[in-house]
């Protein structure tokens, strides 16, 4: 449910500041005015999305296309102020986003849910689905959604998903997808889009290496191994190649408008242009943002 009325000022996460504002008073909402605005109102089982409400005359424009809109909102769940986040990452063929689940998931304990190496698993197993599978994954599309939903819904419903929250990486990549998730009753707080200039992607998928031992991404001139022992063992992803990340691209190309008009009202869009660690700084501003707002919120209502 989306709030139409200005409750609170939410101040921009620094490492995001394509907008600066000269305020960054927080202004907790009355509980007796969610009433009027919620007449179903009850704090157990709220759900509330606050609207940023950065008026344009206190901000200060910047030359970032990254910016979120003013009217930005992000859902500050007062259903259990304790819940785990729930975050979607999402963006184009080796836009980052296995990298930065790294990264996330080290300081924020969520659990990583991959559908690619979800589906590299049946792949590597052997099995029906991973056969199927890897059909389309050679060709660079989307595999079918009668192999893919059932089998992210599921890990999604193990209880460490559950008690830990989750970090969904390349899930949903369709219309069909997204419905699905949200039926199963799996609706993430944050979905984060990574932005990534494509000629610098082609050359990401072609230095792309993978530690089969750690699982860990490295990248041969922009994350080298750390030593001779892990360069020996790394091994490359089957469509890794420049002729199939293009038609990677293409099924991205395809699909992303229709799963980012699903997400629109938690959106935040990540110049993942930089070096890794700047990538992250953005997110974690967010992220930080998030949790943030919603203690307050959880705070507010308790008074
Ligand atoms: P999937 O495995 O999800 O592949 P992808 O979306 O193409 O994304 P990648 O894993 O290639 O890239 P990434 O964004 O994680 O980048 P990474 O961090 O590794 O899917 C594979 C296939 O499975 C699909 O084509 C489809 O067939 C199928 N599939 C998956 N999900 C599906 C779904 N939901 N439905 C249907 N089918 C599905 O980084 C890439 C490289 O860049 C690395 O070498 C890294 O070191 C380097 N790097 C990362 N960040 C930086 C940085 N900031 N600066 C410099 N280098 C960097």
């Amino acid at each position: 449910m989306a709030c139409g009325v200005n409750l609170w000022t939410i101040p921009q996460p620094k490492p995001q500041s394509s907008y600066s504002s000269s305020s960054s008073s927080l202004k907790p909402p009355l509980t007796s005015q969610l009433s009027l605005l919620f007449p179903n109102f009850n704090n157990s089982t709220l759900s509330l999305r606050f609207h940023t409400t950065l008026s344009r005359s206190r901000l200060t424009k910047s030359h970032s296309p990254n910016a979120p809109p003013p009217h930005f909102m992000v859902m500050a769940s007062t259903k259990n102020p304790g819940e785990a986040l729930k975050i979607m990452i999402s963006g184009a063929p080796a836009s980052g986003k296995g990298t930065q689940c790294e990264l996330i998931t080290q300081k924020y304990s969520l659990v990583h849910v991959a559908a690619g190496d979800l589906l590299r698993a049946e792949v590597a197993a052997g099995s029906d689905n991973g056969r199927q599978a890897k059909e389309f994954m050679e060709k660079g599309q989307l595999v079918p959604d009668e192999i893919v939903v059932m089998m992210v819904k599921e890990r999604l419903s193990l209880p460490d998903a559950e008690e830990n929250g989750w970090l969904l990486d390349g899930y949903p990549r369709s219309l069909s997808q997204a419905t699905a998730l949200k039926k199963f009753g799996f609706e993430p707080d944050l979905f984060i889009l990574l932005e990534v200039p494509e000629d610098i992607l082609v050359e990401r998928v072609i230095g792309r290496r993978l530690d089969p031992v750690t699982g860990k991404i490295y990248h041969l001139k922009y994350s080298p191994p750390e030593t001779e022992e892990i360069a020996a063992r790394l091994t490359q992803r089957f469509d890794d190649t420049e002729e199939k990340v293009k038609l990677r691209l293409r099924t991205h190309h395809q699909n992303v408008e229709a799963v980012l008009s699903m997400f629109k009202d938690i959106t935040v869009k990540i110049d993942g242009n930089g070096s890794k660690e700047d990538v992250f700084a953005q997110i974690d501003g967010w992220l930080t943002k998030l949790l943030e707002q919603r203690k307050a919120t959880s705070e507010s209502l308790a008074a």
